[in-house]
């Protein structure tokens, strides 16, 4: 007897198993159609407005505007003014000077230039102007590396390059070999200029160029300094869990140096392209701009580069020496990249763009907010992506962390200045330099941390242990310099 075999598509389980897969692939094949016109619509929206050709020598805002005009306007509005407790310029009545505001100031940093002037930052659309009409530049002598982080010189720099005898054109992408030695070369050049030359050769604040490739929008990072600077952090050893990129170049060969444009994720380019300014640097005649990266980001990793630094005339790295006591003294720059990376936000992963350049709905596509500024002023999509807490209660939990960290911060400049007064004292009853010298050295220690805290600008927030660990440490250092000075018996030699 021969079983005649059912026809393979007759039997009952094949055909349920066919009209599903048919199911199923009608779906895909719908699915896939309705993502393509969406994203279409949404291209359509993008790339219909692409209406003028991007290169690497569009270096004005206002025609990558024409592609990108809500970007563009947003940027724009960067020049608004607003003012948190502790954010932003303030409003235009109140004074914005940060050394009115606290005259401690004006003793900490006496015979320094920040004691002239020293005002609240504002908006990205002033930081050209502001800088070129500082008394920091305009009554004292500075050179062209200022403006490493107040103007667009992606270009400006590769030209500079370029007439350094670079090799190449400006027609090469930013990445190439060529592109890159005229970036160097011509950032060497112009950090070389006195300001006065070499503020003629750039006409913008930040632009899309420095942050952004022309051809295809990427993120990228284009300041030497950062690029630099990273590459240091990357060979230091010192780890970094919340740049996983840098951790994984350690494991590999190491053949060449760390590239961020290369190896960084994406989600890491959105805290790199602001780490290429908002951290500390020194900026000087002495040597060229550098990021004090050697050693890692904490605030005594830093203080240990630069302890371990001589400057190319042999002399010890310090930014100024402070009139009153003569210590040789560090000056801490806005180091917001820098705490960041201690606090528990970049550990999650969380970048610098999430909170102050949250996306945005415009019809059916998100944009990043261009406009960037306290993220206290847009809660909603700054924090309650992340956080189900009601708006008032984040904003009240940030506070409480600020004034915290100011109240501790008060009492760290209080010690700093006390010591200064007190050093200040012994010197003019004729205490000998030389029994002077390691209370000099606290001085140092105690007012570069006061100032890294004080310097940052978000009172705290990016990583509020972090600061309060490095100013419970200032505040240490202060008063051990004053026990010291009174067991020299300095304390009553100054009160005769
Ligand atoms: C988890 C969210 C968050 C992340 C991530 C974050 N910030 Fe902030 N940032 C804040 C908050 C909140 C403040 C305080 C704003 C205020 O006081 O108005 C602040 C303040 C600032 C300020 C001063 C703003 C002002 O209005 O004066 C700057 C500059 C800044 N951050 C830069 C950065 C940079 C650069 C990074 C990345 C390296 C970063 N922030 C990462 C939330 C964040
Ligand atoms: C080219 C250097 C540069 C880059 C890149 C840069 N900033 Fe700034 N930023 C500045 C300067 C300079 C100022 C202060 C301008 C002034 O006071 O005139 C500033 C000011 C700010 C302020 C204060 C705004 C206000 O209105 O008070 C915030 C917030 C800020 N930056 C966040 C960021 C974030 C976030 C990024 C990355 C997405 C970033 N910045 C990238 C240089 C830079
Ligand atoms: C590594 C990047 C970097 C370099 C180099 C740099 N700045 Fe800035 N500057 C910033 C950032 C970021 C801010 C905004 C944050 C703040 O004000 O703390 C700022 C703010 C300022 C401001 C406005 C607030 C204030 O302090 O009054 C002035 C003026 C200024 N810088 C002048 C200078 C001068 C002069 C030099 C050269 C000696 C210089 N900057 C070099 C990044 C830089
Ligand atoms: C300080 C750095 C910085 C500058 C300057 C800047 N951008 Fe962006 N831009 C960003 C970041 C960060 C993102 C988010 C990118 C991402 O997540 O991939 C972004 C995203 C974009 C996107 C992708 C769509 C979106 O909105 O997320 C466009 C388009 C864009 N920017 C246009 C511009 C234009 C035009 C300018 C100049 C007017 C500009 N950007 C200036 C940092 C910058
Ligand atoms: C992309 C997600 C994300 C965003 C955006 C975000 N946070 Fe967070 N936040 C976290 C994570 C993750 C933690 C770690 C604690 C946890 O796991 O809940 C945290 C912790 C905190 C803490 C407690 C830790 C500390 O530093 O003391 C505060 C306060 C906080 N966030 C406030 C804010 C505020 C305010 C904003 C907006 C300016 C914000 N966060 C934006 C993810 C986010």
């Amino acid at each position: 007897m021969t079983e005649q075999p059912t026809p393979l598509f007759s039997r009952p389980w094949v055909r349920m198993g066919l009209l599903a897969a048919g199911a199923a692939l009608a779906t895909v094949l719908v699915m896939s159609l309705y993502a393509n016109i969406s994203t279409r619509k949404a291209e359509g929206r993008q790339t219909s407005l692409k209406v003028v050709d991007l290169d690497e020598k569009t270096v004005d805002p206002a025609i990558w505007g024409k592609n990108f005009p809500s970007q563009f306007d947003a940027y724009k509005r960067t020049a608004e003014k607003y003012s948190t407790k502790y954010g932003g310029a303030g409003s235009e009545g109140l004074p914005k000077s940060r050394i009115q505001e606290d005259p401690r100031l004006v003793t900490i940093f006496d015979g320094y230039a920040f004691a002239i002037d020293f005002n609240q930052r504002q908006g990205h659309a002033y930081m050209l102007d502001d800088q070129r009409t500082t008394k920091r530049v305009t009554t004292k002598p500075q050179t062209g590396a200022c403006l490493h982080c107040h103007a667009s010189n992606t270009v400006a720099y590769r030209e500079a390059g370029l007439q350094k005898g670079a090799p190449g054109s400006l027609d090469e992408a930013f990445t190439s070999p060529n592109a890159q030695a005229q970036l160097m070369a011509g950032f060497e050049a112009i950090g070389k200029l006195t300001y006065v030359e070499a503020t003629k050769l750039v006409k913008h604040p930040v632009a899309c160029i420095d942050c952004h490739d022309p051809k295809n929008m990427a993120l990228r990072v284009t300041k030497p300094g950062f690029i630099r600077g990273i590459v240091a952090l990357a060979r230091s050893g010192e780890p970094v869990p919340h740049l996983p990129s840098i951790e994984k170049w350690r494991k590999g060969d190491k053949a060449t140096p760390y590239d961020a444009n290369r190896d960084a994720s994406r989600q890491e380019l959105r805290s790199m392209v602001c780490g290429q300014c908002h951290v500390e640097y020194y900026c000087g005649p002495k040597t060229t701009l550098f990021f004090p990266w050697d050693k890692g980001l904490k605030v005594e990793q830093i203080e240990a580069t630069y302890d371990a630094y001589t400057f190319p005339d042999g002399g010890r790295f310090f930014d100024w020496k402070h009139a009153r006591t003569g210590a040789e003294a560090l000056k801490a720059q806005h180091p917001e990249f820098e705490l960041w990376s201690q606090g528990v936000h970049a550990r999650s992963g969380v970048s610098c763009a999430d909170c102050h350049m949250p996306y945005k709905r415009e019809g059916a596509i998100k944009i990043s907010e261009h406009q960037v500024r306290s993220p206290l002023l847009d809660i909603s999509r700054a924090c309650q992506t992340c956080h189900r807490f009601p708006e008032e209660e984040l904003k009240a939990r940030v506070v409480a962390i600020q004034d915290r960290t100011k109240a501790l911060m008060d009492r760290a400049e209080d010690a700093v200045v006390d010591l200064i007064n007190n050093l200040e004292a012994a010197k003019k009853a004729g205490v000998e330099e030389a029994r002077l010298k390691p209370i000099l050295e606290l001085q140092r220690k105690a007012q570069w941390r006061v100032d890294f805290v004080n310097a940052e600008n978000s009172m705290g927030f990016h990583a509020p242990q972090e600061a309060a660990r490095i100013l419970g440490e200032a505040i240490d250092f202060g008063r051990q310099g004053q026990i010291a000075l009174r067991d020299l018996g300095a304390g009553k030699a100054a009160k005769k």
